[in-house]
């Protein structure tokens, strides 16, 4: 399980937000489109269980749709303190998340997996702003935001497990 053809464990990856069908199920959508499916498994959770078993939220489903990524068949799930022996990484939306996250970890092992995703931009920003009391002019901003961090993540993990 989770080993490729040349079994090599897979790199496992977990985008987090607050209800898993705004951020997150972008994110995932994103960064799964810009790495090798065979070397990585990128999934996504919330830290509420508010939408658990919904799909992604429209406005999220139509503006990954306008740039061609299909993020329709996810459906939103609860994060668990397995999601740090199931996971390497764990990249959340905002502050609330870091915290909430990291208050379910279990050792010092687990919370170094934690990373805060917009220390990855590029531009001066602190979260991804949550858009779920938006308009989709606010999701495509996340879209954007996402789109150019996870190019950074990407290059980054794809030099590293070429090494
Ligand atoms: P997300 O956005 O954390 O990006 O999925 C939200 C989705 C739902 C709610 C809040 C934020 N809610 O209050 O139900």
């Amino acid at each position: 399980m989770f080993t490729n053809k040349t079994n090599q464990k897979k790199k496992r990856i977990l985008m987090v937000c607050l209800g898993n069908i705004c951020r997150s199920p972008l994110a995932e959508g994103v960064l799964k489109s810009k790495l090798d499916s065979d070397r990585f498994i990128v999934d996504s959770a919330g830290t509420s269980n508010w939408h658990a078993g919904e799909k992604p939220d429209p406005r999220s489903i139509e503006v990954a749709k306008n740039h061609q990524i299909d993020i329709s068949k996810q459906r939103a799930r609860h994060f668990t303190i397995h999601d740090f022996e199931n996971f390497d990484i764990i990249y959340v939306m905002d502050q609330d998340n870091y915290k909430n996250v990291l208050a379910l970890a279990s050792n010092e092992v687990d919370k170094q997996k934690v990373k805060q995703i917009s220390s990855f931009s590029a531009q001066s920003v602190t979260a991804i702003p949550d858009p779920y009391y938006g308009n989709i002019s606010d999701f495509e901003y996340v879209f954007q935001l996402l789109d150019e961090i996870c190019d950074k993540i990407a290059s980054e993990l794809d030099e590293k497990s070429n090494h």
